[in-house]
């Protein structure tokens, strides 16, 4: 039986890339360069399968229906790179990774806040630039995370993950808000207070952690109004999507300091980082490290191919985006 023709836009894991070039005829983008709009919307005629990443873009204009690939199997959780509706409309199945990466993500949102809190950024580079002037009483005080107060923006996997860390290992009263009521036994433990409104979690917290997906009606909820509510000594941090805040609005915050600091592994307009942002103390800033270890890639990529296979079988797809 002929191979299926598959097409992966990125890099993969060299495991993952074997067991795809063993079971399709996949074609690998050996030199991990981005593909551009019109040569994602070229692919889809030539391949059976289109394998993209949070990197690429897959607007509305590419799906025309009588391509030949059926399904977009995503290497990742968050899809609001792809016009879903446009995707399903022109008869594509879109497939997703939940679960494998919410550990991994978690443990960034906690890097984030900790490097934030004790200027660890900041203490790193005044060491590498050997201007250390030694110990004292008073140089580069933090904030003690200890029996503060965690605010978690949509109570997901991950969310959720996040606050039993902050909880368990730094002591944190964790509140949030989410829009429909978590039940008691996927919070695994974790004792935390549902709030009424994302305002009033934004108000009672010291730290806020955003995990909502991006696009559609989260694409600025951060605003400018909702940035103060947090306040001059209060942190945001971002670990979902770029566009949830507005990063204009969140460079004036901070800036003005209406806002603490802001701890971020996702930008607007990624991977552009703005130099407001860069020449802050006040900043961390990673490269969308959420997923990125080589277990939770490999597990990602994996996933992928269990989607695949199941879908070319006939078979239930079992990470279907709905
Ligand atoms: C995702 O999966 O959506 C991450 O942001 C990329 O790993």
């Amino acid at each position: 039986m002929t191979k299926k023709k598959i097409l992966l836009t990125r890099r993969w894991p060299g495991s993952v890339e074997k067991r795809l070039s063993a079971d399709y005829d996949a074609t690998l983008n050996t030199d991990d360069v981005p593909m551009t709009v019109e040569e994602i919307g070229a692919a889809l005629n030539e391949y059976d399968a289109v394998c993209p990443t949070v990197s690429d873009k897959l607007p509305t204009s590419i799906f025309t229906g009588d391509h030949r690939a059926r399904i977009l199997g995503n290497f990742g959780v968050g899809f609001n790179h792809i016009d879903i509706a446009a995707a399903t409309g022109s008869g594509m199945t879109v497939t997703n990774t939940p679960g494998v990466l919410t550990d991994c993500t978690a443990d960034i949102a906690l890097t984030l806040m900790l490097m934030l809190a004790r200027r660890a950024g900041e203490g790193e580079r005044e060491v590498r630039a050997g201007k250390w002037a030694g110990w004292r009483p008073t140089h580069m005080m933090g904030t003690r995370l200890g029996g503060k107060v965690l605010g978690i923006i949509g109570m997901g996997r991950i969310g959720i993950a996040t606050a039993r860390r902050a909880q368990a290992a730094l002591g944190m009263n964790v509140v949030y808000f989410n829009r429909s009521a978590v039940a008691n036994d996927r919070l695994g433990g974790l004792s935390a207070t549902r709030l009424n409104s994302i305002e009033e979690v934004l108000i009672a917290s010291d730290v806020v952690s955003l995990h909502l997906p991006g696009g559609g009606a989260n694409t600025h909820m951060m605003n400018a109004e909702r940035l103060a509510l947090i306040g001059a000594r209060g942190m945001l941090i971002n670990t979902a999507r770029g566009d949830v805040v507005d990063q204009i609005a969140l460079i004036a915050a901070l800036k003005d300091g209406k806002l603490g600091g802001a701890g971020l592994d996702v930008f607007e307009g990624e991977p552009d980082v703005p130099a407001e942002l860069i020449a802050m103390e006040n900043t961390v800033l990673l490269p969308h490290l959420g997923s990125a270890t080589i277990e939770t890639r490999e597990d990602m990529g994996n996933m992928v191919a269990d989607n695949l296979d199941a879908f070319f079988a006939g078979k239930p797809v079992p990470n279907l985006v709905s």
